[in-house]
């Protein structure tokens, strides 16, 4: 009887992901709490990634015991079609962002009290509000493509190489209009870094579109941007491979559009904290690294959190026995197309909102999940401070 009662449950949750139309604008959902206990908000099925991930392996049949009490759990105290009560991940704090930077003080300033933490200036340039937003339905079948313009965050590098071709050999992603975050390593003499793709999806199609609500719609043209400037870490090496951050200011802005869009940032300490506790995390690219082939269509994959010392001894580094970085990979996925340099990331309820947030990037070793090797990557929420000071500067 209540196997019958899930199933039906299901059923409807299944049907409302076919008839569900997206609804970017409704912020604020109520609260509510779900029948185990936990605080959520009451969301569409199709924004709530535990559950809509749960409903894909319920239709191929691979839903455990576990998995349905959890749904069974997640009604809305008021029922609502095509609506569940979604754990929240993150209680929806103030955002007190605490990013200190030195920049932009004045040197010449005597005062030594400069202790305050005013609004950092970085925080005007990140669109906390718009940032993170998938507008469709999180795909996340491990190893699948992703929807059209559901990762409008996600960045390619193009570079000209040796025997002066042009290839795209690292990936990246857009944290503000102006700025693409990427990995140090991929920032090396070898090859010269021309351009950068916003708003890609199949990198052999001009036109990029996709079938969903029923018909078909098709992504705005993709938008290559010039170079104004590269922030390498200072204290990159290839040798500890520790630091393996930098970020491109792009020549001109990137205005927001339906397949351009900034990720969210780890801004606040509790965000930072939760690379420890998380689990999991989202690995999205095209498999675009320096040696290997790679994917046509964007893909993403999910992948567990191991201990930092399966890193350090699949990769011979003792020096990955540190807190800036994060050892992912064990499979929980088929195949893993992280780009050197993209993003790995936490669809998380953040600013009463479900987000993107990204909290690593692909350091080393991310075409290897899938194979038994953990991948490295480069913990955002320890270089923020670094990140800002770049941001501020002229
Ligand atoms: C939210 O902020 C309040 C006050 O700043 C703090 O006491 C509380 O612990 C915070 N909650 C979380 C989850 O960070
Ligand atoms: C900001 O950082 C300072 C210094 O690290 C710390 O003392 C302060 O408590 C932080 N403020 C918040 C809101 O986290
Ligand atoms: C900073 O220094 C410049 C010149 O060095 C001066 O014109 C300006 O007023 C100073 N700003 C502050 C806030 O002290
Ligand atoms: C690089 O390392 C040096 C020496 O450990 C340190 O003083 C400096 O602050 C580091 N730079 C950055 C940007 O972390
Ligand atoms: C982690 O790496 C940083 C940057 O290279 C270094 O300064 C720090 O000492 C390392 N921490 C540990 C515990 O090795």
């Amino acid at each position: 009887m209540t196997s019958l009662r899930i199933f039906c449950f299901v059923l409807c949750l299944i049907s409302a992901l076919q008839l569900y139309k997206a609804q970017n604008t409704q912020n604020n959902y109520p609260a509510c709490t779900r029948r185990d206990g936990r605080q959520g908000h009451c969301i569409p099925t199709n924004e709530c990634p535990r559950i809509y991930d749960a409903m894909i392996k319920a239709r191929e049949r691979r839903m455990d015991k576990a998995t349905k009490t959890y749904i069974k759990n997640s009604h809305c105290p008021k029922r609502k079609k095509f609506y569940v009560c979604c754990e929240d991940l993150i209680q929806p704090n103030t955002t007190t962002i605490n990013i200190t930077t030195n920049t932009r003080r004045n040197k010449t300033t005597t005062t030594t009290t400069t202790t305050t933490t005013t609004p950092s200036p970085v925080l005007q340039l990140l669109d906390v509000e718009g940032c993170g937003s998938f507008g469709n339905v999180p795909q996340t079948i491990n190893g699948y493509q992703v929807i059209v313009q559901s990762r409008p965050w996600m960045a390619l590098l193009k570079f000209k190489t040796g025997d002066g071709r042009e290839k795209f050999l690292c990936g990246g992603s857009l944290i503000s209009s102006r700025y693409v975050l990427t990995a140090a390593h991929c920032i090396n003499p070898l090859y010269e870094l021309i351009s950068v793709r916003l708003g890609e999806h199949t990198i052999s199609t001009d036109r990029d579109c996709g079938f969903s609500k029923g018909r078909v719609t098709c992504a705005l043209p993709v938008e290559n941007f010039e170079i104004e400037r590269v922030f390498k870490h200072e204290n990159f090496s290839a040798s500890h491979g520790l630091n393996d951050i930098a970020l491109i200011k792009l020549k001109g802005h990137a205005e927001t559009k339906s397949h351009i869009r900034p990720i969210c940032l780890p801004i606040t300490k509790a965000i930072q904290d939760k690379s420890e506790s998380l689990r999991e995390f989202r690995v999205t690219g095209w498999g675009k690294t320096e040696t290997l082939a790679s994917a046509d269509t964007l893909q993403e994959s999910i992948i567990r959190k191991v201990p930092r010392e399966n890193c350090c001894r699949a990769f011979r580094r003792p020096s990955y026995n540190n807190l800036s970085i994060i050892c992912a990979g064990d499979t929980l996925g088929d195949a893993c197309n992280g780009d050197s340099g993209g993003p790995l990331s936490f669809l998380d309820y953040v600013k009463g909102k479900q987000r993107f947030v990204q909290y690593g990037i692909v350091s080393a070793g991310s075409n290897n999940c899938g194979r038994g090797l953990p991948g490295v990557y480069t913990n955002v929420g320890k270089f923020l401070s670094w990140i800002a000071e770049k941001m501020v500067e002229p």
